[in-house]
């Protein structure tokens, strides 16, 4: 949700901050921006509306150079994606320029008081607010970083800022709230983000400002202290990710790599969370032991979007494979009801970046009450990560594409070992059945590879198909949340209208909306909900539907499906990868024919890190 960059050093910042705002444009792309200060030391900002690509023409066309800039990419909360409303915003003076991420909950009010002294606003923003309200204490001879710092103290929301003023031409000062920032260490310059795959290129050393944290930020140095003024001594991390992991690679789209990425990842966490030699899965696990949660009396599973669907994959795993009552809620309902929680109750919360507010407002409900927290997270020195007791990291490297693809199956893989490492730990699995179920995941990375290359057929289908507006996805079982995030990844990135429902339910309402040649993907699995399958198939069926079965034994849909997708062979417990991996192909082809923004759907953000 927005997208911060700043650098401050020698060389001209305008590359780098274009740079950056491209690597981050998947945190939004309703409007960019950036100022830099010039050599004579006059601050020069350029906004434009839509896509970053338009940023980038005006400014080769006009360029502007400086040596300290920041710039952002916004996804529109208050005020409509404008060139007006583009960040950065500045205040009355032109002395003060910032870039926000997050939402200031007290803006009326604010604008208000702003409005009454006779502050001229330009903008529907709240962030104008907050230039404003740092010019002010600037005007009235107080310093750049101590005027942020008690501005941060007046503003409540969340926010992640960069602030630059001509007046203080060698500093970026940055603060959080709840909203993600991360300084970047380089040689003779340094770097501010709110997200790390904007820093890949520069430096793999990073400080992860905290909550309630501002940094003063010059070429060679940095200086944290906390709202309060307290000085804070920086604690850097590496980086691991590579330098390449955050580009196409020669795809065409982000999505499209990161699936090709799947084999790959699904291997490296099966090295990392099992012992080779025992065929045991020994789960990587920060912070309490698998045995310290095997005692839980129940699991209460949130997240949002694609990490709920895998919070319903990880209640099937869990429930099945390790017996504990496992229960699952969007992470923006539980923050609203009072959970049943306490010390007996593990809170498993699982989001790809880590920071959605919902996830971690949920987080802190579940620790509030006692419960302690496990993380399933991708990406290290996020909030969750920092907020949970325990966590399991995906490693699944930076996800660009605003639909998941990859974090999505490397969830289902951690979750599925989770499981197993907990069914064994209370004796609900012996050793032998426990390996027999990690060596069926050591089978799925060559099974994808064999879909990935058989994918011809699928990208028939997209193309026969590309036009339906109107597509049911149904699923039993293991195969049921599979079934609602293939139509979430439809609808998500070709804005197809898509169901998804198990299909037990169909007879109760959705069998309503079956007309001739309405596709209805059916997965049918290889457990004992094949045969009530391949019912609810003929009730389509003979409704004149147009089926695509996707099944590891075609011979189920003979006479059945207008379209079999053969899937490799695979156990009942493993196959929802399989068949994830296949609905994420088919939703990309679809959306490409319809000649849609794959990688950046309209109106959604990888990262929703506002209410
Ligand atoms: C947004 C993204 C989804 C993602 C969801 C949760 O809606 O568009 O792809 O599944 O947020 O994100 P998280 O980072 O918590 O997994």
């Amino acid at each position: 949700m927005c997208g911060i960059i700043g650098h401050v050093g020698t060389t001209c910042s305008t590359p780098i901050l274009l740079d950056g705002l491209r690597r981050l444009e998947y945190r939004g792309y309703d409007s960019a921006g950036i100022v830099v200060i010039s050599e004579s030391g006059a601050p020069l900002l350029r906004r434009c509306e839509g896509k970053l690509r338009g940023l980038e023409n005006s400014l080769f066309e006009n360029p502007m150079t400086g040596t300290i800039g920041i710039g952002h990419t916004r996804w529109a909360t208050h005020g409509k994606p404008t060139e007006r409303n583009a960040h950065p915003h500045r205040g009355e003076n032109g002395r003060v320029y910032v870039v926000h991420n997050g939402i200031v909950e007290n803006f009326a009010e604010l604008r208000e008081r702003l409005l009454a002294e006779g502050c001229q606003l330009t903008s529907d923003t709240d962030t104008e607010l907050i230039a404003h309200l740092i010019e002010k204490r600037l005007d009235d001879g107080v310093k750049l970083a101590e005027a942020v710092r008690q501005v941060c103290r007046v503003i409540r929301g969340s926010f992640g800022i960069a602030v630059l003023s001509a007046t203080h031409p060698d500093r970026l000062i940055v603060a959080r709230l709840r909203s993600p920032l991360v300084v970047g260490l380089g040689e003779n310059e340094n770097f501010v983000a709110s997200d790390v795959p904007a820093l890949l290129p520069y430096t793999r050393r990073v400080i992860y400002l905290q909550d309630e944290q501002l940094a003063v930020v010059t070429r060679t140095a940095v200086a944290i202290q906390t709202f309060d003024g307290k000085a804070v001594a920086p604690e850097v991390s590496e980086i691991k990710w590579d330098r390449h992991a955050a580009e196409k690679e020669g795809f065409r789209h982000y999505m499209l790599k990161e699936i090709y990425e799947q084999p790959r990842v699904l291997r490296e966490l099966l090295a990392i969370h099992t012992d080779r030699g025992e065929r045991l899965p020994r789960l990587d696990m920060v912070g309490e032991s698998v045995d310290g949660l095997a005692h839980c009396n129940r699991i209460l599973a949130f997240g949002c979007g694609t990490a709920w669907h895998s919070c319903l994959m990880a209640r099937t795993f869990i429930e099945e494979l390790a017996r504990i009552p496992t229960e699952v809620d969007y992470a923006s309902e539980l923050r609203g009801r009072r959970p049943f929680a306490g010390p007996g109750v593990l809170g498993l919360a699982i989001s790809q970046s880590g920071e959605t507010a919902d996830t971690l407002a949920a987080a802190m409900i579940m620790r509030k009450q006692g419960s302690r927290l496990l993380g399933i997270c991708n990406v290290e020195g996020s909030s969750l990560v920092r907020e949970a007791d325990s966590v399991v990291h995906t490693h699944s490297g930076p996800e660009i594409g605003v639909a998941s693809t990859k974090a999505f199956t490397g969830q289902l893989m951690v979750s599925f070992l989770l499981a197993v490492e907990l069914g064994l730990r209370r004796g609900v699995l012996d050793k032998d059945r426990a390996a027999s179920l990690v060596r069926a995941c050591e089978r799925l990375p060559e099974q994808i590879e064999n879909l990935l290359l058989d994918s011809e057929k699928i990208q028939q289908i997209a193309w026969e198909l590309h036009q339906k507006t109107d597509w049911l996805y149904l699923g039993r079982r293991w195969l049921y949340p599979i079934a609602l995030e293939g139509a979430l990844k439809l609808k998500e990135i070709s804005y197809a209208h898509a169901e998804g429902y198990p299909a037990g339910e169909m007879k109760h309402g959705p069998i309503a909306l079956l007309e001739p040649g309405l596709p209805v993907v059916a997965l049918v699995g290889t457990g004992p909900s094949a045969d009530k399958m391949r019912a609810n198939i003929q009730e389509a069926k003979a409704r004149d539907a147009l089926i695509i079965g996707l099944s590891s034994e075609p011979h189920l849909l003979d006479g059945l499906a207008h379209h079999v997708l053969e899937l490799p062979a695979s156990r009942v417990e493993t196959e929802p990868i399989l068949h994830a991996v296949a609905l994420q192909l088919l939703a990309y082809y679809v959306a490409d024919a319809r000649g849609c923004d794959v990688d950046q759907p309209r109106n959604l953000a990888k990262s929703v890190t506002v209410e």
